[in-house]
Formats: structure tokens, sequence, C-alpha cells
């Protein structure tokens, strides 16, 4: 249905992102991680977050695990609750870059299809792909909350990289190999890009 059918108009407010933008002293941005589960997602969005608000920085983690206790409560993880998941959350990452802020974005997002989905949904230099590198043998190995294991013995259904596909990116903006870059240095690879783009300026 069209958005004059649904009888919606978009309401304009008197701020716009750029004077919420000099407001904040950096730009919106919104950093799209991907990878498997245990790859380091998390460590590294919530690592990164906590350096970029040490400077000053406005920023928020959406993560996988965390949006999937409330918003996302009702989907689970066939191909089309993942496809709404992605959906929902880029619709929430573009309103938080309206908002001015520097949104960092923590979910599995295996097919590269919804992961093109939610890039269109911002102009190019908003949306910044980050595949978290890591073998589906390194994430076995670590296992940190156990799931691999529970999905090797049939009791979780659609899991990444065991009974579900992860699509690995063709061209994101950074990889980050977290087999070979300890997290500190991970964090400064990624705040030395968004420095270079002027992201933090
Ligand atoms: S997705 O694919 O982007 O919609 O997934 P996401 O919202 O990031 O949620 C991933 C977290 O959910 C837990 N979990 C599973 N992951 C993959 N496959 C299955 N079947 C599954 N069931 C539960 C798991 O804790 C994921 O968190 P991470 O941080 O990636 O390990």
């Amino acid at each position: 249905m069209s958005k004059e059918e649904r009888n919606i108009t978009w309401q304009q407010s008197n701020l716009s992102r750029h004077e919420r933008e000099l407001h904040n002293g950096h730009r919106s941005r919104t950093l799209w991680f991907t990878g498997l589960s245990g790859a380091g997602k998390s460590s590294l969005a919530f690592a990164l977050e906590q350096h970029l608000h040490d400077r000053g920085v406005r920023c928020y983690v959406l993560d996988g695990d965390n949006v999937r206790h409330g918003l996302n409560r009702d989907l689970g993880f066939t191909a089309e609750d993942r496809q709404e998941n992605l959906r929902r959350i880029g619709e929430v990452a573009k309103l938080m870059v309206d908002a001015g802020l520097l949104v960092l974005s923590a979910f599995i997002s295996p097919h590269a299809q919804d992961r093109e989905m939610v890039r269109q949904l911002f102009e190019p230099e908003d949306f910044i792909e980050i595949y978290v590198q890591c073998s589906i043998e390194e994430c076995e190995r670590r296992d940190p909350k156990g799931l691999y294991k529970k999905a090797r013995s049939g009791n979780i259904p659609h899991f990444t990289g065991i009974s579900a596909p992860y699509d690995v990116p063709e061209d994101p903006s950074l990889i980050i190999d977290t087999e070979q870059l300890p997290l500190d240095e991970a964090v400064q690879k990624i705040v030395q890009y968004l420095e270079l783009t002027g992201a933090l300026q």
C-alpha cells in the first residue's frame, strides 16, 4: 500500500540532521558489523562505543541479542524472520542517524541481500559495512554461549554456519580479522577509518 493509501505524511522537525551534527561535533553514521556468532561483533562494538564515548562522541550499540529481547522478541531465525529483524533495525538505525548519532549495529546479518536492503536505506557515505572475520572453527572453539555445542547436537535449528548459511561480504568498507588482530588494535583500525573519512569532525 502506498503512503497516500495509508494516509500518512512525513512530519518535518524544526531541527536538521546537520544542526544536530554541528551540536554534537561529529558526523552521524551507521557502522554495520556483520559476522558469525562468536566472531567478536559485540565485543568489538562495545569496546569501540567505550572509546568513542570517552572522546565525546554520541554513539550507541544496537546488538542482536539485546534487540531480540524487546523490539524484535517476536522474531526467530528463519530467513524471513532474519530479514524482518534487519529491516526493523535498519529503520531504527536510520532514525538514530537522523538524530545525529554514530550507530554501531552488531548483527550476524548473514544474507547479502538483507545487508543490501539495509544499505539502500542510507546515503552511501552514511553506511559503513565492517566484516568481523573469524573462521567457523575458531568461533566454534570459542563458543562463548555454548550455542555451537547445542547446534551440533541438533538443539538449535537454522544455526548460522552449521545449519544456515552465511554470505561472506564481497566488498566491505573494512575487514577486522579477530583471529589476527587484538581488540584494542581492531578499535584503533576503525577509529582511523572514521578519522580518515571525516566522520569524527
Ligand atoms: S540475524 O541473523 O542478524 O538476524 O541474527 P542476530 O539478530 O544478530 O542474532 C544473533 C544472536 O542470536 C543468538 N542465536 C542465534 N544465532 C544464529 N543462529 C541461530 N539459530 C541463533 N539462535 C540464537 C546468538 O546469541 C546470536 O548472537 P551472536 O552475538 O552473534 O553470537
